[in-house]
């Protein structure tokens, strides 16, 4: 990537101030499960960004101590030593590609609009805001500034790095993270926005709804469960397979065919779920209730002839994916006949957003 050489070379002038993004989760149709080293993707994936689900990060940056990255974290306006070790960490980790952070100090405050420990994964939202930030620091201090392509750019390469599927949430709308031959321009080292000129106006106004089956920390990480991968015995076709899913679902969503779209992302699902069941050691995070609310949705779908669908991440709980055109309808039945299937009847409604704000701006 020639940005690097740019950014690394760039002339720096250490002064302070502050920066603050607002940034959402996302929802992978098709899934991301398998890495290798320097966080690239084993196979491409495809992710629609949401809207109410995000973190809002504020940065106040000033001149250092000199002795490397230093830096405190507020979470939701309380210290949090996990969450600033594991910052620390990353700083570090990205200090060759962005040396200015060796030379400040910077003060990091984070909150999500979603509640904490709902069982909704934060990685994706935190680090994409947190990589806004950190370009938009440079972008203060440097003297050659970045353009805008190049700036989202390298917010989602730092993303990526702190987290990989974070670097699709840098773009409203759906995204495709990892190199694949039918989306030109992709690549595994950032996020590309998909020009929604391409994709069937049924496609471009989705709603995710959330339905919290278990609140809590998982019992097996995502990186775990990437690690698991390296050995497992699907692993190659699995890979192969997630890549030429990306040309199926590409075809369905130019031409419409949502029906097909929402097979190809409970096949997603399910098969996530599948290699889990046969990694070693297997392990199962979907709960008796997710399975109860697939088939009510099943069900819903034959009888109402709605075209409404469901993913997982990897976790229990189950996101309702269906076009707003639809949502009184699906809304009453998620009500009446879901929420009993969900830890204290939670749930949150989401849908498709345009990306992340620049809160400075
Ligand atoms: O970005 P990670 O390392 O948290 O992995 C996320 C993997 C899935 O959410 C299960 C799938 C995806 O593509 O988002």
């Amino acid at each position: 990537m020639e940005l690097l050489e740019q950014i690394k070379s760039a002339n720096i002038s250490i002064a302070e101030g502050s920066t603050s993004w607002s940034s959402p989760s996302n929802i992978a149709m098709i899934k991301y499960w398998g890495k290798y080293s320097g966080q690239l993707p084993a196979n491409p994936s495809m992710s629609f960004t949401l809207d109410h689900c995000k973190t809002e990060t504020r940065v106040d940056f000033r001149k250092g101590n000199g002795n490397g990255v230093s830096l405190e974290f507020l979470f939701e306006g309380k210290a949090n030593a996990a969450f600033e070790q594991r910052i620390l960490k990353y700083l570090n980790s990205i200090s060759t590609v962005l040396p200015m952070l060796e030379k400040l100090h910077l003060s990091i405050s984070s909150s999500n609009s979603f509640p904490h420990s709902s069982g909704i994964a934060s990685s994706a939202s935190s680090m994409s805001a947190l990589a806004l930030n950190l370009v938009s620091i440079f972008n203060e201090l440097a003297e050659e500034k970045l353009e805008q392509n190049e700036f989202l750019q390298f917010a989602s390469f730092l993303a990526r790095l702190a987290s990989g599927s974070a670097c699709r949430s840098i773009y409203g709308g759906f995204t495709v993270w990892g190199e694949s031959d039918y989306f030109y321009g992709s690549s595994d080292l950032y996020a590309v926005p998909i020009n929604s000129e391409y994709i069937s106006p049924i496609f471009n106004d989705l709603c995710d709804d959330v339905l919290i089956i278990e609140k809590g920390a998982k019992k097996v990480s995502s990186s775990a469960g990437h690690e698991l991968m390296h050995d497992h015995p699907f692993a190659a076709n699995r890979f192969d397979l997630a890549k030429s899913r990306m040309g199926e679902i590409r075809e369905m969503m130019s031409l419409g065919d949502i029906e097909g779209f929402g097979k190809l992302i409970e096949k997603e699902a399910l098969m996530l779920h599948g290699m889990m069941m046969t990694s070693d050691p297997y392990y199962i995070l979907m709960k008796p209730n997710t399975l109860s609310v697939i088939e009510k949705i099943w069900e819903f779908r034959r009888e109402k002839n709605i075209p409404v669908f469901f993913t997982l991440d990897a976790g229990a709980n189950v996101h309702v994916i269906y076009p707003s055109e639809h949502t009184k309808v699906v809304s009453e039945y998620i009500r009446e006949n879901l929420l009993v299937y969900c830890e204290n009847a939670s749930y949150l409604c989401d849908r498709m957003g345009t990306g992340p704000k620049n809160l400075n701006a």
